[in-house]
């Protein structure tokens, strides 16, 4: 299998297969993402961190992972201190941030900014979340804990929660889901529904997939509640925000019926989609989730840069 020198974009750019094996390489990266060891995998390697979005979570463990695997982060997270507002283009950006680094991961609010970018750049670009597009990076953390929590995929049934319609967790996760043929139940105000190009997708493919506006129509049979914030950065008008913020909240009554093993995870940040007392519970797993963004972003800097992965127990 060969990653490198290639872009992430879409979660849709890797096979079943390729999947597996990033996740598996994760798996391996753990004691060095915890610190319990020193992994020189890509020295002097250098990645620019470009992020036109708000984020904590990405960011952090992007950097966290370059430097676990002995790169080194340049970078921005505050717009209002680049060229930007200039009035520079994302494509000469790109093209002068090229000539600085040797792997770019870019957030920007604009759904395809990724695959432009990509197709600026030599170099690789990892998209961290292009609008309401897809966010491949965080899919792969995701499909990494279900994976360590439930052992493997096939055949168990996952409920997608929330905002699936601005969500681009969601999007590249429902792809992925997809293709390890999980049962997938879309639970949703009708407003925020998975978009129309998702769904045909999955009826193309012939993929399993329920709609409901009730998560409790779900509790009993699912094995993975994939709970997600409505994205209020993304409605063209507050008074529609308004209409559906709110609409489902997680608390421990709510999981009454669900399955012993279920876990409940959260891309994370959560405004007020899970009660805070549901971390106590034995069901949460979202911080857990929010670690495994380090190995996994470890493997995907590695395998991508071209390192020598034989050092690797
Ligand atoms: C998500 C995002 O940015 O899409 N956060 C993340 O990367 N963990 C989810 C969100 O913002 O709601």
């Amino acid at each position: 299998m060969d990653f490198k020198g290639r872009d992430v974009v879409s979660i849709n750019d890797f096979t079943l297969e390729e999947i597996n094996y990033i996740l598996d390489v994760a798996e391996k990266m753990v004691p060095a993402a915890r610190g319990e060891e020193a992994l020189e995998l890509v020295p002097g390697k250098l990645l620019a961190s470009l992020f036109y979005e708000p984020s904590t979570r990405t960011m952090l463990s992007f950097e966290t992972a370059m430097k676990r695997v002995g790169g080194k982060v340049i970078g921005f997270s505050d717009v209002s201190s680049t060229s930007a507002v200039k009035g520079e283009t994302l494509s000469d950006t790109i093209k002068m941030v090229e000539a600085y680094a040797d792997i770019i991961v870019l957030r920007h609010g604009r759904e395809g900014a990724a695959r432009m970018a990509a197709e600026v750049a030599e170099i690789p670009v990892l998209n961290a979340g292009d609008g309401a597009g897809q966010h491949p990076t965080q899919t792969l953390l995701d499909l990494f804990t279900m994976r360590q929590e439930l052992g493997h995929l096939r055949k168990k049934s996952v409920a997608l929660v929330g905002d699936l319609k601005y969500g681009r967790t969601v999007h590249s996760l429902t792809y992925a889901l997809a293709k390890f043929g999980v049962h997938l139940h879309f639970v949703a105000p009708e407003a925020l529904q998975m978009p129309p190009e998702v769904v045909s997708h999955l009826v193309k493919r012939n993929s399993g997939f329920s709609v409901h506006e009730d998560i409790s129509e779900v509790m009993g049979e699912v094995d993975v509640l994939y709970v997600t914030r409505i994205q209020k950065e993304r409605f063209p008008d507050e008074e529609e925000y308004h209409k559906v913020a709110g609409a489902f909240r997680v608390d421990n009554s709510s999981l009454e019926g669900c399955k012993k093993g279920m876990i409940i995870m959260h891309p994370l940040p959560r405004v007020d989609e899970i009660a805070p007392e549901v971390d106590d519970t034995k069901h949460a797993r979202y911080f857990q989730q929010a670690f495994n963004g380090v190995p996994v972003r470890m493997a995907l800097l590695s395998l991508l840069l071209g390192a020598d992965m034989g050092v690797l127990k």
